[in-house]
């Protein structure tokens, strides 16, 4: 049942089970009668030219032909749409986490590409019996792992809507619309979240959308090394030093390694329960005045709203006045939680952000963006642009150097980008802000229910304060023995896990291996949480049972 041959549909769309006929809408498209395949054996949108080779009629592909595209794209939803129907149908068909091996696809794919078309049906069939067993299903409603990837029938539209508009632009001139949009769109963004007004493209500041939380951390980094060492000089870079929690996320460092920065002068100051894993303010003062002593110029500092292993929080005003104090740029990392932050009761999570440098979240983890969309603001653009900026003579323009005109090529790493302002704008227009909140607080009265649940039984604990979405939980430890209680709780998570029936994953805090609970898939309802919670405590009567003994 879990490897790839699961699903056992029949060629005509009628299966012995789920698999592709009920499973991912193959029959809607081709049973029903579409005919693709028919008219020119493929089904691809081949014309016949003019040409003849060896007195055959020289087929032409037409790549992108509105009435192939309109055919195909219906099918295409229909069996998007059935995906998502048979996530919450047909759970047993669907793994949440895969269980394949690693190789598998080698196995059953050709060794290399077809010298022909193909017709979509056959790769729809491929899909679902070769490539969806192969999936984690993130969008299932028993996903409880990593944060989500949350998409969303307007952040979906909104894909397709670039996809198929496909413009590219990294200049105003190259798509005036598309800068437009974007610019207005994040400062609306921006005004939900309640960010001070210099964050808006009114003032000095405003907002990009990167693609990911990692690329936002790496272009600010790139303007503040650039900041400092127009001040302090070019020859400056083994003296700089930069500052984080120990719970930050692994692309800060990366960031600092591409910008240069040496590894030793990265400090990860320690965090413990007495905070609940946010960064403590005193420890940074002494870091910053030890490191001045000896000759170092700190000049960066990523707080962290929400982290990656517990939603922690750092505390943004005593970190952001000691920024401004030694004039180092503060970035706020608020990738999942800085979501939460559009619902007022949230929104004191990020006080103090109007003392960062800049400020980024990620819509496609938790504002149903669709993956991908990492909004990230700026108090002063022109310490990114001045940093980041080229300007070769192809991509001049009459008006590009106009004020008001921006230029988005000089605000991110690459030339290219993708009109990702329509999905969010879709997202806000055709839901709007009121029940994108109601969205949020839905998944955090699931994770507090979880909690409950999990606070109700005295075999196992709660590890830290939850703020949002995210419940940080372990199998308590029998006798105050830790390393006995890490690897029950690194065997139970394997066996949840190995059920396919849910998906939760793990972290490590102060030495202890936890276990998260992260709620945030589009269609988790509380049966859904409840059902997670008797699962865990099933597979933990196990160890309940050792206990006991
Ligand atoms: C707090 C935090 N920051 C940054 C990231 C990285 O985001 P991305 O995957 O968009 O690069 C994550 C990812 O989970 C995160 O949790």
């Amino acid at each position: 049942m879990l490897s790839w041959e699961y699903g056992n549909s029949t060629e005509n769309g009628i299966g012995k089970s789920n698999g592709i006929s009920n499973g991912y809408g193959i029959g809607n498209g081709y049973v029903n009668g579409h005919g693709i395949g028919n008219e020119h054996g493929n089904g691809n949108g081949d014309v016949y030219g003019n040409g003849k080779v060896n007195g055959e009629k020289v087929k032409k592909m037409k790549p992108m032909d509105s009435e192939m595209l309109r055919e195909q794209g219906h099918i295409m939803v229909d069996f998007i749409a059935d995906y998502y129907k048979n996530l919450e149908d047909s759970p047993q068909d669907f793994p949440v986490l895969s269980q394949v091996q690693p190789g598998y696809l080698r196995d059953i794919l050709p060794d290399s590409a077809p010298d022909h078309p193909e017709p979509l049906k056959e790769l729809l069939h491929d899909v679902s019996k070769k490539i969806i067993p192969g999936l984690t299903h993130w969008q299932s409603p028993s996903y409880f792992a990593y944060y989500a990837s949350s998409t969303s029938v307007a952040g979906f539209l909104g894909e397709m809507l670039n996809a198929g508009l496909s413009v590219v632009g990294f200049t105003w001139l190259a798509s005036p619309a598309a800068t437009e949009l974007e610019v207005i769109v994040l400062d609306w963004l921006a005004k939900l979240l309640q960010l001070p007004d210099h964050f808006l493209s009114t003032g000095n500041g405003g907002g990009v959308i990167q693609g990911t939380g990692c690329e936002a951390v790496l272009v600010v980094v790139l303007a503040a090394r650039d900041r400092i060492m127009k001040k302090v000089g070019k020859n400056s870079l083994s003296q700089l030093v930069v500052y984080a929690s120990d719970q930050t996320h692994s692309s800060f460092r990366k960031a600092c390694l591409i910008g240069g920065i040496h590894e030793e002068n990265i400090r990860l100051l320690k965090t413990d329960s007495s905070t609940n894993y946010g960064m403590p303010p005193k420890s940074l003062e002494e870091a910053i005045s030890s490191d001045l002593a000896k000759g170092f110029i700190p000049f960066f500092i990523c707080a962290t709203v929400g982290t990656t292993s517990s939603a922690a929080v750092d505390p943004l005003f005593p970190l952001g006045k000691i920024a401004e104090s030694y004039g180092i740029w503060m970035h706020v990392d608020a990738a999942y939680a800085g979501n939460a932050c559009i619902c007022p009761e949230f929104r004191e999570h990020i006080d103090g952000v109007e003392k960062a440098d800049s400020f980024n979240i990620n819509a496609h983890k938790w504002l149903f963006a669709n993956q991908t969309c990492s909004p990230l603001w700026v108090k002063d653009r022109y310490s990114l642009i001045n940093a980041l900026k080229t300007n070769p003579e192809y991509l001049e323009y009459k008006v590009s150097k106009r004020e008001e005109v921006v230029n988005y090529k000089d605000w991110q790493i690459s030339l290219s980008r993708r009109f990702r302002s329509l999905k969010l704008w879709m997202v806000l227009r055709l839901y709007g802000a009121e029940n994108l909140r109601n969205f949020i607080r839905e998944h955090v009265n699931l994770a507090k229910h979880f909690e409950d649940c999990v606070a109700q039984d005295a075999h196992f604990e709660v590890v830290t304060t939850r703020y949002f979405s995210l419940v940080c939980f372990r199998l308590a430890p029998i006798d105050g023995d830790e390393d006995k209680c890490n690897d029950q709780n690194r065997e139970l998570i394997a066996t949840v896990n190995s059920t396919g029936k849910i998906f939760i994953s793990h972290t490590a805090l102060s030495g202890k291996f936890i276990l998260r609970f992260a709620v945030g898939a589009p269609l988790t309802e509380e049966k859904h949480v409840t059902e997670a919670w008797q699962i865990i405590q099933k597979h933990a009567t196990k160890f309940i049972h050792n206990k006991k003994n």
